[in-house]
């Protein structure tokens, strides 16, 4: 925790901040009630605010611009398609040209109302239009939350793959309501938890402690325990990203940025295979039990570690296997991950819980005997 703000004591009522040391610092907020707070992110230079927001998310985006109002900015509520039909060259095009329609100059500023498919084509679009408006987030998934909304990441889809375009815009801040999760479905909360897990296993053992304890409280978005999760998880991905802000690649024994990819290589292989047909985190979940059974066919993480990813993951309701049958699709799948180079697999892996490593090159054996271990549900 050495370049963010080190872990405030806990506090239940009041907002908790957690900074990212990016080129411009900003803090991630994570309260209750923050909707009604946004104005207070926003500079005085700033006129107009463009609320741009998933339409399944209105009602959240009319507070924030009647409170953006009252606070004398000049709203203008942007609606876009929700999930992941917001993040295509056509819908960051409309947004482009309400911008400029509306007169908007690099003294506006964007605000993004709704899932991490909603921050994502937001921070994109207040990346690209006059190069660069100033946007605050304010993500209502849990996975936008503790992911997408932090970082920098910006980005759309096309024909060709998921998040091929983008570019890094760091936010002026963001705001993590957790008022707002309270009608987010119990799938979509625990595709967020696999982040949450993810954290876990690479960075904060108290996140698996916490899991551990109380399953049902990690997922009642009323209880401090989510609370909790929530500020922890975010803690490991501001200070990873502050630690390497442009995703440099990973050299000798730091693993950097590329920790948070824990058994994403696998994930998107299982997203790809099943045509985006499973949920982000529960592709994920699969993924990490794949590495973790990979990391102790390569002598590299105690079988009993293995056990625990199944158990927490299992806890939160998140899958634990995969069909059998797959190994084909899932391999060439795993070789055209953008993180690959080649034909040469690279795996963030685990040693302890906290130590991930890299894996470079695994043999083909290994791999298929650990996608036979993970179809195998063994612990
Ligand atoms: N930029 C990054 O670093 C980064 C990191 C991780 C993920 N992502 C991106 O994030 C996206 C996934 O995020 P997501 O899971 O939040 O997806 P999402 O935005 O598609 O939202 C998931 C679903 O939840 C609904 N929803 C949103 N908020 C709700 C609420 N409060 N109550 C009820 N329903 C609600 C949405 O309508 C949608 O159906 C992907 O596009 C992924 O590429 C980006
Ligand atoms: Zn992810």
């Amino acid at each position: 925790m050495s370049r963010t703000t080190p872990a405030a004591p806990l506090n239940q009522t009041g907002p908790r901040r957690i900074r990212v040391a990016a080129d411009s610092p900003y803090d991630v907020v994570v309260g209750r009630g923050l909707v009604e707070r946004v104005a207070e992110c926003l500079p005085e230079s700033v006129c107009r605010v463009a609320v741009i927001y998933s339409d399944h998310q209105e009602a959240t985006a009319r507070q924030v611009g009647a409170q953006v109002e009252e606070s004398g900015f000049r709203p203008l509520l942007v609606p876009v398609p929700t999930g992941e039909a917001a993040k295509t060259v056509a819908v960051a095009a409309a947004c482009w040209e309400r911008l400029g329609s509306e007169g908007f100059t690099r003294s506006d500023a964007v605000v993004s109302v709704g899932g991490g498919a909603t921050t994502d084509l937001a921070g994109f679009v207040a990346a690209t239009f006059l190069r660069g408006l100033t946007v605050v987030h304010v993500p209502t998934t849990l996975l936008g939350m503790v992911d997408a909304a932090v970082g920098g990441k910006t980005g759309i889809n096309t024909d060709h793959g998921k998040n091929l375009v983008g570019a890094f815009h760091e936010p002026l801040a963001v705001l993590c309501d957790l008022d707002t999760l309270a009608t987010l479905p119990s799938a979509e909360l625990a595709s967020g938890l696999a982040e949450v897990v993810k954290c876990g296993f690479v960075a904060d053992p108290a996140i698996l402690r916490l899991l551990e304890t109380d399953p049902p409280a990690a997922t009642d978005p009323a209880s401090p325990v989510l609370r909790e999760l929530v500020e922890r998880a975010i803690a490991v991905k501001a200070e990873v990203v502050s630690a390497d802000l442009r995703e440099a690649t990973s050299t000798g024994s730091a693993v950097g940025r590329e920790a948070l990819n824990y058994g994403h290589t696998m994930g998107h292989a299982i997203e790809r295979v099943e045509q985006y047909g499973v949920r982000h985190g529960e592709a994920v979940a699969i993924g990490m039990v794949f590495v973790a059974e990979l990391s102790r066919l390569a002598g590299r993480l105690e079988a009993p570690l293995v056990g625990r990813h199944r158990d927490v993951l299992a806890g939160v309701g998140l899958p634990t296997t995969y069909r059998a049958g797959r190994w084909p699709e899932l391999l060439r799948a795993m070789r055209m991950d953008k993180k690959s180079r080649g034909d040469r697999l690279r795996f963030v892996i685990l040693e302890e819980v906290a130590r991930p490593a890299i894996l470079e090159a695994p043999s083909p054996d290994l791999l298929e005997a650990a996608y036979q271990r993970l179809c195998s549900d063994r612990g």
